[in-house]
C-alpha cells in the first residue's frame, strides 16, 4: 500500500482541467486516508462544475489505481456548503409591493401550490389586493390551477406585465418556459432567473405578494428567501409524521435568512366529505398544531382534503373563488385572517 505521503506526489501530477497548475496545490485535496481495505480520496471543490469535478475524481482513481500494489480506490467529495449570500446580497422591496410572504414545504405533493392559490383568493375576499408568483420552475402549477395559462406581456420599458384572474393578479415561469423547454437548468441559473424575475414584474400596487416557492429548502428557495424583503413565510405540511419532520427543515430555512415564519398550515388534515357534509379523521390530524408550538411558530389553520378542492384546481376554478359558500372557502378565509394578523403584527415597529 502506498502512504498518504507518496499519493499525494502522485497527484500533484494532475492538472487541473484548463490549468496548468495542478490539484494539489490548488488545495483540491483535503485528505488522504490509507486503510487495508483501499485508499480513499477526499476532494473539496467549492466552486468546480460537477463535470470538472467529475473529470478530476476519473482521474484520482486512475492514477491512484496504477500505483504500486493497485489499491481500491474510494472518491469522497466534500462540497462545499454554498456561501451565505444572506450577509452579501441585499435585500430589495419590489415597487409598489406592501408585504410579500413565501409558501414553502419540504416536499412536492403537500399541496403548497393548491393552499398557495387559495389563500392568495382567500386574503383577495378578505379585501387585500394581492398576487401571486409561481417561483417554481420545476413544476409550475399556479398557471394551470387558475386558467392563467396566456403569455405575459411587457410594458415599453420592457417591465413584465402580471395576468389577472379572479381579481388577483399572476405571474409564473410557465409563461416563459415553452412546454418543449427542458428543465434543465439548475442552481445558479434558476437563482439568477428567479431573482431578476421577481423584480421585474409590473404588479402595480399590492397589499400583498405571495411567491410560491419549490417544493423543499435547497439553494434555489433559500436564495428568493434571501433576495426578497420578506416579510414572513409560510409553511405548508401534511399529518403524516414523516411531513411533519419537513416543517423543521422549513423553519430552519427561515430562520437561517433570517425571515419570520409567519405559521404552518396544515392541509389534507381531515376529510371533508363532498357528498354528507360529514368530517373524517383519516390521520391523527393535528399534528401540524403541537409541532407549531413545539417549533414555537404559529399554527394558522387546517385545511381539509376534500374532492372540489382538487377539482377545482384541475378545471382553473379555484374553489375560494368559485365556490365561496363552500365549508373549505371559509377555512381558507380563516387561514387568511390569521395570515393577515401575523403580517400586521409583524409590519408594527417594537416599542
Ligand atoms: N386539501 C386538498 N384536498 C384535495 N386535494 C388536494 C388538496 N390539496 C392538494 N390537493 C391535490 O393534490 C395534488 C398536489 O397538490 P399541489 O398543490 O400541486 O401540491 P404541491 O404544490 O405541494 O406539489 C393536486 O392534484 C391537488 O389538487
Ligand atoms: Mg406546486
Amino acid at each position: 500500500m502506498p502512504s498518504p505521503q507518496e499519493i499525494l506526489n502522485e497527484l500533484k501530477k494532475i492538472k487541473y482541467p484548463g490549468y496548468s497548475r495542478d490539484i494539489v496545490s490548488f488545495g483540491m485535496i483535503k485528505d488522504i486516508e490509507v486503510a487495508s481495505a483501499g485508499v480513499t480520496v477526499i476532494l473539496t471543490a467549492p466552486a468546480a462544475k460537477p463535470e470538472v469535478i467529475d473529470e478530476i475524481a476519473e482521474e484520482i482513481r486512475r492514477t491512484v489505481a496504477a500505483m504500486p500494489g493497485a489499491p481500491a480506490v474510494r472518491m469522497q467529495i466534500d462540497q462545499a456548503p454554498p456561501p451565505r449570500v444572506a450577509q452579501s446580497l441585499p435585500r430589495k422591496p419590489i415597487p409598489g409591493v406592501k408585504h410579500v410572504i413565501a409558501v414553502a414545504s419540504g416536499k412536492g405533493g403537500v399541496g403548497k401550490s393548491t393552499v398557495a392559490v387559495n389563500l392568495t383568493l382567500a386574503m383577495r375576499a378578505l379585501g387585500w389586493s394581492v398576487g401571486l408568483m409561481d417561483a417554481d420552475v420545476y413544476g409550475p402549477s399556479v398557471a394551470m390551477m387558475v386558467g392563467a395559462d396566456g403569455r405575459a406581456g411587457l410594458t415599453s420599458e420592457r417591465r413584465i406585465l402580471p395576468l389577472e384572474r379572479f381579481g388577483v393578479r399572476y405571474i409564473s415561469m410557465a409563461m416563459f418556459i415553452g412546454d418543449d423547454t427542458p428543465i434543465i437548468w439548475r442552481g445558479p441559473m434558476i437563482t439568477k432567473l428567479e431573482s431578476e424575475f421577481l423584480f421585474n414584474v409590473e404588479w402595480g400596487e399590492l397589499d400583498c405578494l405571495i411567491i410560491d416557492l419549490p417544493p423543499g429548502t435547497g439553494d434555489a428557495q433559500l436564495t428568493i428567501t434571501q433576495r426578497a424583503a420578506l416579510d414572513g413565510g409560510v409553511i405548508v405540511t401534511t399529518p403524516q409524521e414523516i411531513a411533519l419532520l419537513d416543517v423543521k427543515r422549513g423553519v430552519a430555512m427561515f430562520n437561517e435568512v433570517e425571515v419570520p415564519v409567519l405559521g404552518v398550515i396544515e392541509n389534507m388534515s381531515y376529510h371533508l366529505c363532498g357528498k354528507c357534509g360529514h368530517r373524517h379523521e383519516i390521520f391523527a390530524h393535528g399534528g401540524g398544531q403541537r409541532f407549531a408550538k413545539e417549533l414555537g411558530v404559529p399554527f394558522l389553520g387546517e385545511l381539509p382534503i376534500t374532492r372540489e378542492l382538487r377539482e377545482g384546481g384541475d378545471h382553473a376554478q379555484p374553489i375560494v373563488a368559485a365556490h365561496p359558500e363552500h365549508p373549505v372557502s371559509g377555512a381558507f378565509r380563516s387561514v387568511a385572517a390569521n395570515v393577515i394578523a401575523h403580517l400586521t403584527r409583524v409590519e408594527r415597529p417594537a416599542g
